[in-house]
């Protein structure tokens, strides 16, 4: 306990230090400033100040959850986690959950920020939903999982209420770091099935959601990619993994790291590894060019979540690496298969092409992936090893060159990172651009009604 209470101090210096420097960096009007020197005409964006009970109190009862994960190991680096080793610099062992915090600290040095709600572009709610929804899924509130935001709208209307009412909530936005289904189970539900009801409170409609992994049909959500592990500091220790990424031998036509797939009832993740361990036999080095058709790195149990050496490697060493749909649709693993330079093969389209569309521009799939539907290998007999070896070696070089394009766009860097790597647009950039976006689109929709 005392080593998180260590970690939560910390937090909060930096938190409030870092704030006062970015609001005097946007507040100064200096030129020789170069995060002011870029245009934030119509970026501007204010921080809700909220009360420590709707983030950091929460990570508090980080290790209290009997049956989830004691994420307290995971809240050091302001949610990067631990480096996986104490000289590494760009490597940590990041868990997805706390993508909440990874925005809060990214924010704080977004250089539009104004201490002016009334001429804010966007108010960012720098609430951490999905860990606050930990006490419903996995706590003792399970039977009241739709009370799951009241408080915070009871805190938007009471506290300041000119700043929902502005513009009843619609320039609003947030970050909850779990898929959206967590969050959607109708109030009606009673007893409750799984989740919370956050995302069906009318209370939050107007409220634009980052979130992982949205819904099948467009609501307040938009998905954005899961961290993955890579946070590089500055443009050296970028450009280095690049130049690994791309001269990296790729000696396994195709990856899958990944659990499941061992039961009986067909499906795509038993599928694959019944045709992985068949190709292993029919298959040699003298007609392929690979020599391993298949390698399966399996993290079943969790095992390889904190400990990205287990599967990065492999990837580097792959062509193709696959990302069979799971519990969800979509998985982390694509975004640490696009880093590795691996070329990601999608079996449904809810798996990426029609969840990323900030990050992942729609129309770019056919150049940086392979998309067999699920069906046509679970019931039809297709082979994956067939399509992937029709694939012509110079297809797959052009390929390859369009996922290494992409790397920058998916990662989250570093917090203070160096102003060189910061004029690459990342995971971050990408989704305050899109959030942007959205928000003026809903206000003008709004203003010609
Ligand atoms: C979190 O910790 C506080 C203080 O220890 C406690 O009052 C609260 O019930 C805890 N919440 C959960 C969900 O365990
Ligand atoms: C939730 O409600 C169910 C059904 O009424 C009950 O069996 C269960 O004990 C309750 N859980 C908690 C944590 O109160
Ligand atoms: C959401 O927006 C609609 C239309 O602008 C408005 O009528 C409604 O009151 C808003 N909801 C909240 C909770 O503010
Ligand atoms: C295929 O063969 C390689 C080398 O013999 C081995 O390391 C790998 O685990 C095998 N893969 C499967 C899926 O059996």
């Amino acid at each position: 306990m005392a080593y998180l209470t260590h970690f939560i101090l910390l937090l909060l210096i930096n938190l409030a230090s870092s704030q006062q420097i970015s609001n005097t960096e946007s507040s100064s009007s200096t030129t020789t400033n170069p995060t002011t020197t870029e245009d934030c005409n119509n970026r501007w964006i204010y921080i809700r100040n909220l009360p420590s009970r709707f983030n950091l109190d929460l990570l508090t009862n980080c290790s209290e959850y009997p049956i989830f994960d004691d994420f307290c190991p995971y809240l050091a680096n302001h949610g990067l986690g631990q480096k996986t080793h104490t000289k590494s610099r760009s490597w940590y062992r990041t868990d997805p959950l706390l993508l909440e915090l990874i925005f809060h600290r990214r924010i704080l040095e977004y250089p539009c920020l104004t201490n002016d709600p009334n001429v804010a572009n966007a108010v960012f709610l720098p609430y951490y939903g999905a860990i606050d929804s930990l006490k419903y899924l996995y706590g003792p509130d399970v039977n009241s999982s739709f009370q799951h935001g009241i408080g915070l709208f009871d805190f938007l209307q009471s506290d300041e209420p000119g700043i929902w009412n502005r513009h009843m909530g619609h320039d609003h936005f947030l970050v909850m770091s779990r898929p959206a289904w967590d969050f959607c189970q109708p109030l009606d539900n009673d007893p409750p099935i799984w989740g919370t009801s956050f995302l069906e409170l009318p209370e939050f409609y107007n409220v634009t959601v980052l979130v992982p992994e949205g819904r099948a049909w467009p609501w307040q959500e938009h998905a954005v990619p899961y961290p993955t592990s890579f946070h590089p500091p500055n443009l050296a220790c970028f450009e280095a993994w690049i130049q690994r990424v791309r001269r990296s031998r790729r000696v396994s036509l195709m990856l899958f790291a990944g659990g499941g797939g061992i039961g009986a009832s067909p499906n795509i993740r038993r599928s694959i590894r019944t045709e992985c361990e068949n190709a292993n036999t029919s298959m040699t080095k003298d007609n392929t060019g690979y020599s391993q058709i298949c390698h399966i790195v399996d993290c079943s149990n969790g095992i390889c979540e904190h400990d990205p050496i287990r599967y990065m490697r492999p990837m580097l060493q792959a062509t193709f690496c696959l990302q069979p749909p799971g519990d969800t649709p979509t998985r982390r693993s694509t975004f640490d298969a696009v880093t590795a330079g691996c070329i990601p093969v999608f079996f449904e389209e809810m798996s990426a092409r029609s969840q990323y569309r900030w990050h992942l521009p729609e129309e770019k799939y056919p150049e940086f992936s392979v998309f067999i539907p699920k069906e046509e290998v679970v019931f039809k007999g297709l082979k994956i090893l067939d399509v992937l070896m029709g694939i012509p070696r110079s297809e797959v070089r052009k390929m390859r060159e369009s996922v290494i394009e992409l790397i920058p766009r998916v990662m989250y860097r570093r917090h203070g990172s160096s102003l060189g790597l910061r004029t690459k647009k990342d995971a971050f950039d990408t989704a305050i651009d899109g959030a942007l976006q959205t928000i003026k689109d809903k206000l003008n929709d709004l203003s010609e009604q």
